[in-house]
């Protein structure tokens, strides 16, 4: 896993960025997947700055978001589909069509689920899938003990997120406690994955992930086995990992290594 370590938020998200575009630049056709989350607001901001100020072109692009509440109305304040429009969707030039948001509203959910994993195989699989993490270690909302090899489906959610959520919400009653989400399995068959945390309330999880072993109960641990992930992490984030040091050197000299 490449570590790359940003002293504040801000260079977190532009060095994820960065990366969307370079994929975006040399395949204008991209399928990205898509987390929600305070975490890559940062990203969906300076993608939108790039698209209005250096013409990056999404009327190709086609996304796959991670996961959706189960109960919530496309146009309710806290629903992903909403959150989606608002910090990304709106200030792009995205075709509406070539958006895919997991359903927290249909009558027969296993049959989405099934419709939600073929259309991501006949779009040809995800380019690059983004990511944030859960206090818990969970991404999307793979909760501790969901199977490494899980696909979509609906999943409980865990006391620790809805906790963390309810700040979203007028009360804690009202978070949903089903959601939709990608599979572990789902996210691994990403070609490549842009891993991103901040904040110390992250460093728990963020230490588990990158250098614990890989276990159901940190599912972010299964990207160790992914041959592909770049982490993009703020100081906060990575100040609990033992090898620090490590990574800083590894980033202080990556661009004098000889070329594979
Ligand atoms: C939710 C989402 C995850 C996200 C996590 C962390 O549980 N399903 O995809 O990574 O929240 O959110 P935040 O970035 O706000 O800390």
């Amino acid at each position: 896993m490449e570590i790359i370590i940003s002293s504040t938020y801000e260079e977190m998200s532009k060095a994820a960025a960065k990366a969307v575009a370079e994929l975006l630049n040399s395949k204008p056709n991209a399928v990205l997947g898509l987390p929600t989350g305070s975490t890559p607001i940062g990203v969906y901001k300076e993608l939108a700055r790039m698209h209005k100020s250096e013409g990056l072109d999404f009327s190709r692009v086609t996304t796959f978001n991670l996961d959706e509440y189960v109960g919530l109305k496309k146009d309710h304040p806290q629903s992903y589909h909403y959150f989606m429009h608002e910090n990304l969707f709106k200030h792009i030039n995205i075709p509406k069509q070539n958006v895919y948001i997991p359903s927290g509203t249909t009558d027969n959910y296993a049959a989405f689920c099934q419709w939600y994993e073929r259309r991501i195989k006949e779009c040809g699989g995800i380019d690059m899938q983004l990511l944030g993490i859960g206090s818990d270690g969970h991404i999307g909302f793979n909760e501790p003990s969901s199977s490494l090899g899980s696909r979509t489906r609906i999943k409980t959610l865990a006391r620790p997120t809805i906790e963390d959520n309810a700040r979203f919400f007028e009360k804690i009653e009202d978070v949903p406690i089903y959601a939709i989400t990608m599979g572990v399995g789902t996210i691994f068959e990403a070609r490549k994955i842009v891993f991103l945390a901040n904040g110390a309330n992250k460093a728990d999880a963020v230490a588990k992930a990158i250098e614990g072993p890989v276990t159901s109960m940190i599912t972010a641990s299964a990207l160790q086995l992914h041959p592909d992930v770049t982490a993009y992490l703020d100081r906060a984030a990575a100040g609990k990992l033992t090898m620090i040091d490590y990574y800083e050197w590894v980033q202080a000299k990556g661009p004098g290594a000889p070329k594979q």
